[in-house]
């Protein structure tokens, strides 16, 4: 849970620069809003049709302990962690235009293979759980889950049109010590969209033709390597793979929303697109480094041009 302190004092930070203001919001600069909350509850304060895309990576099943009251991620059956999904996300539809696209990341993970427990890591803000969910009914120890795939499908049955799976493919990949599998250097990317018609603007992701001079479209595996950022202790997306999603989702000066807006890189890359965004996260911790980030961070480290 955060420290009602922390709360107490960004919040009055922020009620001190701007009286009127939301008490949630805790940063207003550039076109870049950021809201401390719950997104369960805040999404429900934005009209409908304020986004055009939103991009976003919740927390993975079963992984981090954020330390939150009834968490996303700690539902002990993966459906009860799909329907939590599922819900949140309705409400991003509500709230995106009907030209709206939805970049959703997400990773997969094996069951648990009998083991129940994790060493605790007191020291580490975004820790890992301390239990191992059981091994989901249906399923056998050492099982891929196919989480984001029952994930897209559940989407998918709540509306939602499921335009792509993108395969982001990992270089720098950790190594893993397993011997009966491939190592795993990839997660998903999925692209859904509102309306049967939609906003993508194919040109502005164009790739270089591999046969010949000139571009060609943007095919479906994307080579990024993952990047660190310190004082993170979860996966940060690399401004590389946001930027790809933003330039095909959002024309200039639309908003752009990530509801788990972690240490905000959805939001420097937009401030680099000289897009609007809207990020929500409930961790005052990790929305301290959002701001920071924001604030002081160049064109250069996310590798955009600043034009
Ligand atoms: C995987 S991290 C996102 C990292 C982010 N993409 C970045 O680049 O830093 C998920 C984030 O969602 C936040 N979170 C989890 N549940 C939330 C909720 N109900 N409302 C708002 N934020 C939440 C966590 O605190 C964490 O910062």
């Amino acid at each position: 849970m955060p420290e009602a302190a922390e709360v107490e004092s960004l919040s009055s930070q922020a009620a001190k620069r701007s009286p009127h203001a939301d008490p949630d919001l805790i940063f207003s600069k550039a076109g870049i809003q950021i809201f401390l909350a719950d997104a369960r509850k805040k999404l429900s304060c934005f009209e409908s049709g304020t986004f055009q895309t939103c991009v976003t990576s919740p927390p993975y099943w079963g992984l981090r302990d954020y330390d939150y009251p009834d968490q996303i991620g700690a539902e002990e059956e993966v459906e009860n962690y799909v329907e939590d999904l599922v819900a949140l996300f309705r409400n991003v539809r509500r709230t995106l235009r009907d030209d709206g696209t939805f970049w959703l990341n997400i990773g997969d993970a094996y069951t648990s293979g009998g083991r129940t427990w994790r060493a605790p890591d007191k020291k580490n803000a975004g820790r890992a759980m301390n239990y191992r969910p059981d091994t989901p009914k249906g399923l056998k120890p050492k099982d891929l889950i196919g989480l984001p795939w029952k994930l897209a499908f559940a989407l998918q049955a709540d509306g939602w049109f499921l335009r792509s799976d993108i395969i982001w493919h990992k270089p720098n990949c950790q190594p893993e010590s397993v011997k009966d599998r491939p190592t795993r250097c990839h997660e998903y990317v999925f692209l859904f969209s509102k309306s049967e018609r939609y906003f993508y603007d194919s040109e502005n992701v164009q790739e270089d033709a591999i046969i010949g001079a000139g571009r060609k479209n943007r095919r479906s595996v994307w080579s990024i390597n993952t990047e660190g950022f310190k004082g993170a202790h979860f996966a940060v997306f690399p401004p590389k793979l946001v930027e790809l999603c933003i330039l095909a989702g959002a024309s200039a000066g639309s908003c752009v929303l990530d509801p788990f807006f972690g240490t905000g890189t959805v939001g420097l890359v937009s401030k680099y697109l000289r897009r609007r965004c809207v990020g929500i996260e409930m961790k005052p911790e990790f929305a301290e480094m959002a701001i920071e980030r924001i604030e002081t961070s160049r064109a250069k480290e996310c590798c955009l041009p600043l034009s």
